[in-house]
């Protein structure tokens, strides 16, 4: 018999996402990329997976997000999508698929919804892309905003630091938010930012606030989850916390595996017809 039990666990929604902002829950969040991570973080019960384009660095070993291609990331969604029965799933637009050009955003969501079975789709930036967010709703797809450290335009920061320190950015991130809350994001993630203007932007706008490097008071918090199980033992950035060590649990598993092949003492007696 089944422990999966519907009404203890209920899909998660945007109109449930709002509720738990509302009822004060926290949203629990982490990436994916692929069937088998999908179904285990799933079955943890973890609230919105996001397949991010930051699988162009954990899946792909890229420098930057800006190489992924949508069609990578539609391959990378439904995978994740399979492996996934509670969980809001969204979907990154990957550089170059959204800015600057409303009809192609329209076109890479519409893509990213019909052939993925997602449920939202996220872009990053405020202002800028205010046209290509308003054509992708009115559309009826549901749009997740990302600002305060966009990693697209890392370019144009000149690196991975912290955002919206100085009085000018922090204003426009403030505005920023506001507008995409207006404009009925189902949810905006905020970025490596103070904690403090985090938390002035969650108190202020009524859509659930997902932080990652953003402090505590806000409504959720996201993770790559490789980074998060400590699988990549290379990158420990203030923000991250390992929650288990898996590069070396994986290493002396991976190492006992080879022994053991070398020694011929895999497989055994048991392990054959
Ligand atoms: O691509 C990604 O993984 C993200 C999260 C870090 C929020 O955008």
């Amino acid at each position: 018999m089944s422990t999966y039990n519907e009404n203890a666990r209920p899909k998660v929604t945007t109109a449930r996402l709002r509720d738990m902002k509302q009822r004060g829950e926290k949203i629990a969040a982490l990436t994916s990329y692929d069937f088998t991570m999908a179904s285990i973080v799933d079955g943890a019960g973890i609230d919105m997976i996001l397949v991010g384009d930051s699988a162009a660095n954990v899946m792909l070993g890229c420098q930057t997000t800006l190489p992924v291609t949508l069609d990578e990331m539609i391959t990378y969604a439904k995978g994740t999508v399979r492996g996934v029965k509670r969980a809001f799933v969204v979907v990154d637009l990957p550089f170059g698929t959204y800015q600057g050009n409303p009809e192609l955003a329209l076109a890479s969501a519409v893509r990213v919804m019909k052939e993925t079975g997602a449920e939202a789709v996220k872009l990053e930036g405020g202002q800028e892309i205010r046209e290509s967010i308003a054509r992708i709703l009115s559309a009826g797809i549901p749009v997740v905003g990302h600002l305060g450290l966009t990693p697209q335009s890392v370019n144009k920061f000149g690196g991975y630091g912290l955002r919206a320190k100085q009085d000018a950015e922090a204003e426009r991130l403030l505005n920023d938010a506001h507008m995409l809350d207006e404009m009925g994001c189902c949810a905006i993630v905020l970025e490596k930012i103070p904690a403090e203007l985090a938390a002035r932007v969650a108190r202020e706008v009524s859509a659930p606030i997902i932080g990652i490097g953003a402090g505590s008071d806000v409504d959720g918090q996201i993770l790559v989850v490789q980074d998060m199980l400590g699988m990549n033992d290379g990158f420990k950035p203030k923000f991250l916390r390992h929650f288990a060590n898996l590069h070396k649990v994986m290493t002396e598993a991976l190492e006992q595996y080879a022994s053991e092949v070398k020694a011929a003492t895999f497989p055994n007696q048991d392990e054959r017809y």
